[in-house]
């Protein structure tokens, strides 16, 4: 007897939620709690993704099919794996059950649920110089491969850049910095110089990824390149015991030896080079980390390099097309599924909470 009032009682109270999900349903967002999600939309797709240096995953769902159910948990765990990664790439997420995104669900053939795309810029550039959004930038493709958060990231991060351009002759260094004028204006770089302490280092290697995803965000303007020590530092020696008559090269390398030579606990140097003003910039952040570290940390160094270059060159000197240069901070965070949907919620409990106060 107990036992069919107890069935009875959650049997009532299964309806009287089902019920009130019912009501709410069309409210209630499917991504609710992601904050590393990007719900898109025809107002914001132009500029969050093909305006964007970053591999953008889009999600075509209908929050009612069982499919986008079962995947939910995945694209969620995508999200933050690529936030705590500090990846180039982005989520965005399409509901196509709401009737405002029906033009936009049209215009990608979306015939089933979930489906899934991937679109990677194709010159970052030809993106940040062009002056009207052009979707032939991007490659659009349709991904089929396995619904699981390892296979669809490894595919994400392989249209990615893998690594930063090795520089393996001084030669080539020498005439970046002093800018021999073969042709063209040459523009400031950015080089990572792996000391022997570094060489094959956890922590250099997670430091080339965060300048990987810095060099992404400034689509170009920019160059970062990476040397080691191992590489190039005997020939630099020899030119730094030679007088040059070149003004940068004698000042780098006088700042350089005391650097590699004494402080034996730097896995790399990070160098900003302006060939054009004749200027040079040693990043001081005690900076170098392992992939280990928690949250957030590659994220806030990647800050801390794209502050530090656009303090050396100057914004008016660097485009931005992601990251925390990029003027779309606004726009992303009115994006994001997390911070939308919340602000909505506190907004009717501040109502509420007034009435009394009104009525007096
Ligand atoms: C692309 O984004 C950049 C940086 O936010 C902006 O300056 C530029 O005007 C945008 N391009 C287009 C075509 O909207
Ligand atoms: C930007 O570049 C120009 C030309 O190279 C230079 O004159 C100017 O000083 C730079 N701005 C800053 C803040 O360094």
């Amino acid at each position: 007897m107990g036992c069919n009032v107890t069935r009875l009682f959650f049997g009532l109270l299964i309806t009287a939620v089902c019920l009130v999900e019912a009501q709410r349903g069309k409210e209630i967002p499917f991504y609710l709690n992601s904050e590393d999600l990007l719900e898109i939309s025809s107002n914001n797709i132009d500029q969050l993704v093909f305006n964007s240096s970053y591999v953008t995953l889009l999600e075509f769902y209908a929050p009612w099919c069982g499919y986008c159910k079962q995947l939910k948990p995945g694209i969620e765990k995508l999200g933050q794996t690529i936030s705590k990664k500090n990846l180039p790439v982005q989520i965005g997420i399409v509901n196509c059950d709401d009737s405002s995104n029906a033009k936009l669900c049209g215009e990608y053939n979306i015939e089933g649920f979930p489906t899934l795309l991937t679109v990677a810029p194709k010159s970052l550039k030809k993106i940040a110089n062009s002056e009207k959004i052009n979707k032939k930038n991007y490659n659009i493709d349709v991904y089929k491969g396995a619904r699981e958060v390892g296979p669809i990231l490894k595919h994400l991060v392989s249209k990615t850049k893998k690594e930063l351009k090795f520089v393996k002759e001084f030669q080539k260094l020498y005439a970046a910095i002093t800018a021999e004028k073969n042709s063209k204006k040459q523009k400031p770089f950015v080089l990572q110089l792996i000391t022997s302490q570094g060489k094959n280092g956890k922590e250099s290697n997670a430091l080339e990824r965060v300048l990987l995803t810095t060099e992404t965000q400034f689509a170009g303007s920019v160059a970062f390149l990476k040397t080691s020590v191992d590489a190039v530092g005997p020939e630099m020696l020899a030119v730094c015991n030679s007088d040059s008559d070149n003004k940068l090269i004698a000042q780098l390398c006088s700042e350089l030896k005391t650097r590699i030579y004494s402080d034996k606990s730097a896995s790399s140097i990070l160098l900003l080079v302006d060939p054009e003003n004749e200027a040079y910039s040693i990043y001081e952040g005690k900076n170098y980390i392992s992939e280990k570290q928690e949250r957030n940390k590659l994220k806030a160094l990647g800050r801390k390099i794209s502050q530090w270059v656009v303090d050396t060159l100057g914004t008016e000197n660097v485009t931005a097309l992601d990251g925390p240069f990029s003027q779309k901070d606004s726009l992303l965070k009115r994006s994001v599924f997390k911070s939308k949907y919340s602000k909505k919620k506190k907004k009717t409990r501040t109502r509420k909470s007034a009435a009394p106060l009104d009525e007096l």
